[in-house]
């Protein structure tokens, strides 16, 4: 399999075992199939991975672009994922959603 260009990190919440952190709780709808399908649908280089916790909870629902390093959170829709995958293809972060340094 090629590497793909971007790889696509969204915080499914688990510490250890368990779904304990903020990310979980705070999304509406299974973010990893709706980003899967869009990858395909889009033709991006991309694949998408769940993580455990980003320790940014605060910020959550959070997901990671590498290797552009780029850290989104407050994902809470679709829409946001669609904003995101938008700028993404223009190989620019969606600014909205940036976090972190
Ligand atoms: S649960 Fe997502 S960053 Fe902690």
């Amino acid at each position: 399999m090629k590497k793909p260009k971007h790889h696509i990190f969204v915080c499914k919440s688990f510490r250890g075992e368990e779904v304990k952190g903020l990310c979980a709780k705070q999304s509406q709808g299974d973010f990893l199939s709706y980003i899967d399908y869009e990858i395909s649908d889009r033709g991006l280089d991309a694949m998408v991975t769940a993580s455990g916790c980003l320790k940014m909870c605060e910020k959550g629902p959070v997901m990671v672009v590498y290797p552009q390093n780029w850290w989104f959170g407050n994902v809470k829709t679709e829409e946001d994922i669609d904003e995101i995958l938008d700028a993404l293809e223009e190989e620019r972060p969606a600014e909205s959603f940036l976090i972190g340094d």
